[in-house]
């Protein structure tokens, strides 16, 4: 009996082992295949098929696609949707008027006639999914070119999409998985009338703001409420008062006892991108080449911001968004690069490869097929690496972190659209750009952006090799702080387009003199200047090696998937809808220091300091605390829990995700990850990979105590 039940618990320590081991973003419709068992054996009470049915109402009809960036929930029979509030901000944002802050102030909906539509946000369920890889890769052979394989795969979707029949407001999306390896259709449907219920105050929503962000211990209320509206047959539909809240096939309960150490969660979204089968020198590449360049790009650009941020009140209101969402990234690479580093993410990879080329000895058609793979790989990484640096300098340069910059780049698109596309085409990409432009120009100040470009050329002409630069330029800039300065000032101050009202007026102007008068403005002149070597000496080589490294790397998936049968792959994210599976659970940041699992509004006080941006608690809260008036939301202990860690494997598009109890019901909202665990998205370590949520106690507690909308908590069902 003793021998049965110790053989027994190996095979499931051993799969347990696997499973955790390597984390996992799975495909809800392969649980019951590949992962029912082991979440079961975690204390998962449900099966597979309560969780993905196409049949019946199960988990997954619960959950949206909140935006195309984020992931929400639908929380009772009515359509009220739970996301995050840093998922909600833009539409929480775009209704708030200097009387009615809503970002600071918080906004609550007392009935449904309060309740604010945002033309534009939508919510996407998924209906089915299937797996369509024989359509796909009908007919495509090894010998043929990336491009040629691509062109085969999309003719082929062409016909299978023309073939396939859709319900009525179905539609069908087709992903890769497995770098190409495998191709899965996804039967979708979504609700435009997506309409803001609820919101807490900053100071709840986004406690901790930048200095918290990535990090554990937190305590942020960061969620918002929506609700779906649909159609009197409860089909999507365009925003009218005639519609009515979209009854769901499915909606979570919500647990109020919340979930300890060693409990099972899942969580269930929309996870954006992972790249977890690099070999070795990619991930070298990104720890030791990509990141630092990015990050040493962005430290530069953030330390004017916050300089000006820190002097007047106005520039910080103004730069306060432009300057979380640079930070956000910023943050997240640094701490992927410590991670990389402490977990031996490279040495780690390394042995795992040195398992796969032993294993390929043992099997002479293995070694013929990917004998040579891996040096392959190797050899196009040392290519792709001096071209993958400046490519990264560029992008930072170029990219979102200078307003004018990102002008010229849509205005070089813009003349070229008209020659190679014409005037149609011209005109409605303008209008499009103008729109978009619009809200660019608020949050923009000429003298803190000049000072932000001076910085970052500086950097770029000292750290891009001269063979990739513009010979002029190079004397004039990226020698001193004060000869860049002088040079941006002079340029923003004869450029055109640093105002939006003199754009507006040049692209009113007919095509042609517009054009004109765009390739002659400095500003456009210098992007030219400073992207010409880049588009003939880096971009070219760049997609040369990097088309070269995502050829190898789909047969390294397909070598990887054959040779280590063994073992269960998950696919890489790739905004496809996932489930993932862990256990509440503290960690050891460091020697001798062990994180808890849970943080108490006890904790927030901790961290008050009046009057703060970052820190500031509403008097009301305050006063909450005071009185222990909790309601039916304190934990056993009596106090009243704000956030909680588990080792679900989640990445970007998590966010507004549901943590799911062993049940079913809804214990918490993924917000974040836990900074020593950032590199997840290359190497998940369960040691210390940490998603962080706001426990569903704290949610209900702000709606129900904070802001006293009962009605909203009456139509959801709370179970204990
Ligand atoms: N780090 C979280 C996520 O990637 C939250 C971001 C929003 N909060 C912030 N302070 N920027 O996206
Ligand atoms: N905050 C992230 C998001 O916006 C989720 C956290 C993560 O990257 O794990 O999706």
């Amino acid at each position: 009996m003793m021998r049965i039940i110790n053989s027994f618990l190996l095979v499931c320590l051993a799969t347990i082992c696997i499973g955790q081991s390597n984390g996992g973003m799975w495909l809800p419709n392969l649980l019951a295949e590949l992962n029912e068992e082991e979440m079961q054996s975690l204390g998962m009470q449900i099966s597979a098929q309560d969780i993905y049915d196409v049949n019946t109402g199960s988990l997954k009809d619960a959950i949206v696609h909140f935006g195309g960036f984020c992931t929400g929930e639908v929380i009772s029979a009515q359509g009220l949707v739970l996301t995050n509030h840093h998922c909600g901000y833009g539409q929480i944002q775009s209704h708030s008027t200097v009387e009615d802050n809503y970002l600071d102030d918080g906004f609550w909906a007392m009935d449904r006639a309060e309740e604010l539509p945002n033309p534009g946000l939508y919510v996407k369920f998924i209906n089915k999914i299937e797996d369509v890889t024989a359509y796909a890769t009908n007919g495509v052979t090894d010998d043929m070119s990336l491009e040629a394989r691509n062109e085969k795969i999309s003719e082929n979707l062409k016909i299978f999409k023309e073939k396939v029949s859709l319900g009525e407001f179905e539609e069908l999306e087709v992903k890769a998985f497995y770098a190409g390896n495998q191709y899965y259709a996804f039967y979708t449907i979504s609700y435009p009338d997506v309409r803001l219920v609820g919101a807490p105050p900053s100071s709840i929503g986004k406690f901790g703001a930048d200095t918290d962000n990535w990090v554990w211990p937190r305590h942020t209320g960061d969620f918002s409420l929506f609700r779906i509206y649909a159609d009197k047959n409860n089909n999507p539909a365009a925003y009218s008062e005639d519609n009515v809240p979209y009854t769901p096939k499915h909606y979570l309960p919500i647990n109020i006892s919340g979930a300890e150490e060693g409990d099972f969660t899942m969580v269930f979204g929309f996870p954006g991108r992972t790249n977890e089968y690099l070999p070795a020198s990619a991930v070298a590449q990104t720890a030791k080449v990509v990141d630092p360049a990015r990050v040493a790009m962005r430290d530069v650009a953030l330390k004017v911001m916050d300089k000006y941020m820190r002097s007047d009140e106005a520039t910080k209101i103004k730069y306060a968004s432009k300057f979380a969402s640079i930070a956000n990234y910023w943050k997240k690479w640094i701490g992927e690069m410590q991670g990389l580093e402490r977990s031996k993410a490279v040495a780690k990879k390394s042995a795992y490869e040195q398992d796969f080329q032993s294993r390929l000895e043992t099997n002479q058609e293995w070694l013929t097929k990917y004998g040579t793979l891996l040096a392959e790989l190797n050899e196009t990484y040392a290519q792709l690496q001096p071209y993958a640096e400046v490519n990264a300098y560029h992008s930072e340069l170029t990219g979102r972190n200078t307003l004018m910059l990102n002008v010229a780049y849509y205005m070089d698109r813009l003349a070229n659209l008209y020659e190679t596309d014409g005037p149609e085409a011209y005109e409605s990409f303008k209008g499009r750009l103008l729109n978009y432009l619009q809200g660019q120009y608020k949050n923009y100040d000429e003298e803190v952006e000049a000072e932000v470009f001076a910085a970052l050329i500086n950097l770029y002409f000292e750290k891009v090799p001269g063979k990739f630069l513009d010979q002029e330029l190079m004397p004039i800039i990226g020698k001193t702080k004060e000869q860049a300065n002088a040079f941006a000032k002079a340029l923003y101050k004869s450029s055109q387009l640093t105002n939006f009202e003199q754009l507006e007026v040049i692209l009113a102007l007919p095509a042609e003199e517009a054009i004109a008068a765009i390739q002659t403005d400095e500003m456009l002149k210098f992007y030219q200047k400073l992207n010409n070597p880049f588009k003939t000496t880096v971009e070219p080589y760049y997609k040369k090696y990097n088309d070269r490294a995502i050829d190898l790397q789909r047969t390294y998936m397909e070598a990887q998937l054959e040779v280590f049968s063994d073992k269960r792959f998950f696919p890489d994210a790739n905004s496809t809808m996932r489930v993932t599976y862990g256990q509440v659970k503290g960690y050891y940041p460091k020697d001798a220091v062990y994180y808890g699992t849970h943080t108490y509004l006890d904790g927030v006080m901790e961290k008050y300091v009046p009057g703060d941006y970052e820190f500031d608690v509403p008097t009301k809260l305050i006063h909450l605390h005071n009185k222990k008036d909790y309601g039916d939301y304190a934990a056993e202990n009596g106090k009243l829990p704000v956030n909680f860690i588990a080792s679900n494997h989640t990445t970007g598009g998590n966010s507004g995700s549901p943590a799911i109890d062993a049940n079913g019901n809804l214990i918490g909202l993924n917000f974040d990850r836990a900074w020593e665990g950032t590199m997840s998205d290359i190497n998940y370590d369960p040691a210390i990979c940490r998603n962080i949520m706001v426990d569903a106690r704290y949610i209900l507690f702000i709606i129900d105590k904070y802001a006293g909308a009962e009605h909203l908590i009456k139509e959801m069902t709370l179970v204990k």
